[in-house]
């Protein structure tokens, strides 16, 4: 599976890393929140360096949907039930701001987007319901929302609410683009290199061990979607979710402007001319990260309701990206808790991380440059709770199976029979769990065990990787780490 961005990407060279190197901040991720949080900092004069594990825009950003949007399904109403107007009105302006930097980015550099409106849609008496609620908390928090009931849709609508004139991009176009100003300002951006450990070193500085090598930095900004250091408890409060998309060739005319359901399952909608060929992208059937069994069937029944409805349209895309929903509803964004104040990170942003990277690292920015953002400070001052972590904790963990325990006292597999082409199962021996599987004709078997905090992996059969309950991290067939709070690969158990 190869995202429709990702294979129509423009060139973005990476940067040698000289061992030993001292930058005065380090931005660990080249997605979105890390490649913004890096560019502003060079701007401001800082020896700034991404350190980036795979290729830049390889995870979440270049597999996103990438719609610039502030009608963000229900976010509102969700954030109006763990917060006040006061906190809601914050995350409105700040998402707005992160919009807007990006729009006139864009606009400044050349780098196109079309402009569309942002429809939610209900199918359903609940889903309208649902759109009565958000459309009331949008206009308490600031947003000039509509109800009605018109869409360009093929199938009936009972409601609609809609935002006019928002935005949608090519997400690899805007990552090259801030690449490019990144470089200008003397910024080195390094591929190929994970961070694997942060730790203070006196009072000034922080020092980054790496697959190159140390590293040391005044500043270490994490933007690597879920935190990577244990310190924060953030894989406590974050619940990964994984979903699927499918760009299809279309010859028939399709709704141009932005479409989510209210109604479950998820189906989002929105069009993308590149290189001369017009898609119609639809995303959905999401799902917690390894709590599917048959995630390729979630990919086939895309495929089907895309068809259903657009006769014409054939699958020329498919792929699949996870983003973190936070406890409390707004993203964590600001100083580690025991990082000593040098170490930063942003993550939660709910499959909302258009305009939220943005937002976090104007915020991350202006804390590390000096500024004052009064939106960033009433918006992030919401910190990791035991109660959140505790609730979060006993979902991702919902089934004992899924820690090493449990699965050794329940029904495991023992079965040596080989798995078909593009099957894996976790078979035991002794007391080991053991990922076995065959892609390309080639078997694998690599330890089933996440070396991040211990979760029994499960088999993606769409994706052919290792995926763990737990927290989310996931690993190729041979097991090398793709993503996640783990920073290492599985290890691998050849007899
Ligand atoms: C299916 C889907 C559709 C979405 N659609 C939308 C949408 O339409 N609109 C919207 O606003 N949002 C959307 N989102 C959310 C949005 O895409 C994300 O929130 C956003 O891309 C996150 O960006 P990021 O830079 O924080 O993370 P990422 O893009 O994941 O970047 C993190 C980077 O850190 C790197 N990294 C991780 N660990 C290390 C390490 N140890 N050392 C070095 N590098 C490391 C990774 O390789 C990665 O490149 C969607 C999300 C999903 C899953
Ligand atoms: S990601 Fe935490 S245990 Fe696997």
């Amino acid at each position: 599976m190869r995202s429709l961005w990702l294979d129509t990407a423009p060139a973005i060279p990476s940067d040698p890393l000289q061992e030993n190197s001292r930058f005065d901040s380090v931005v660990v991720g080249a997605g979105l929140t890390g490649l913004t949080t890096a560019l502003l900092l060079a701007r401001a004069g800082h020896r700034v360096a991404i350190l980036e594990a795979r290729t830049t825009g390889a995870v979440t950003t270049g597999n996103t949907t990438a719609k610039l949007s502030l009608l963000q399904g229900t976010s509102i109403s969700t954030i109006l039930k763990h917060h006040n107007a006061e906190l809601a009105r914050a995350y409105v302006t700040g998402n707005r701001e992160g919009q807007s930097w990006l729009l006139r980015f864009c606009n400044e550099h050349g780098i196109a987007y079309e402009t569309r409106d942002a429809i939610d849609y209900a199918t359903t008496d609940t889903g309208a319901r649902k759109l009565v609620s958000e459309h009331e908390a949008c206009t308490e928090a600031g947003l000039d929302t509509e109800l009605g009931t018109a869409a360009s849709l093929p199938f009936p609508v009972r409601k609609t609410l809609r935002l006019r004139d928002q935005a949608q991009f090519h997400p690899l176009e805007v990552l090259a683009g801030l690449a490019a100003e990144f470089k200008r300002h003397g910024g080195v951006l390094v591929e190929g290199v994970r961070v694997e450990g942060v730790a203070r070193t006196g009072a000034e500085g922080v020092e980054l061990k790496t697959s190159a090598g140390a590293v040391t930095a005044s500043n270490v900004v994490l933007a690597t979607g879920i935190p990577i250091l244990d310190r924060g408890g953030y894989f406590a409060v974050l619940q990964p979710m994984r979903s699927y998309c499918v760009a299809l060739t279309v010859e028939d005319d399709v709704p141009e402007d932005m479409y989510l359901s209210a109604d479950s399952p998820t189906r989002s909608l929105r069009t993308a001319t590149v290189d001369g060929t017009k898609y119609l992208i639809v995303g959905g059937n999401g799902h917690k990260v390894g709590h599917s069994s048959n995630t390729q069937a979630r990919v086939d029944d895309l495929i089907r309701w895309a068809q259903e409805y657009f006769p014409t349209a054939r699958p020329a895309y498919t792929w699949s990206a996870q983003d973190y929903t936070p406890a409390a509803a707004v993203p964590y964004v600001g100083k580690v808790p025991a990082g000593g104040g040098h170490i930063y990170a942003a993550t939660g942003y709910n499959k909302w991380g258009m305009t939220n990277a943005v937002a976090a690292s104007l915020a991350l920015a202006g804390e590390i440059l000096g500024g004052n953002m009064p939106w960033a400070e009433t918006l992030y001052r919401t910190k990791i709770s035991p109660a959140d972590a505790l609730q979060t904790t006993q979902a991702n963990a919902s089934v004992g199976m899924n820690m090493v325990s449990g699965w050794l006292s329940g029904l495991s597999r023992s079965s040596a029979s080989a798995p078909g082409e593009g099957e894996g199962h976790v078979i035991r021996e002794g007391a080991r769990p053991i990922g076995v599987c065959t892609v390309d004709g080639v078997q694998h078997r690599v330890s089933a065990v996440c070396p991040h905090l211990r979760g029994i992996l499960s088999w993606n059969d769409a994706e052919r990787s290792w995926d763990c309950p737990l927290h989310g991290s996931r690993f190729t067939a041979s097991g090398k780490l793709l993503e996640g709070p783990s920073t290492s690969d599985l290890s691998d158990t050849r007899r």
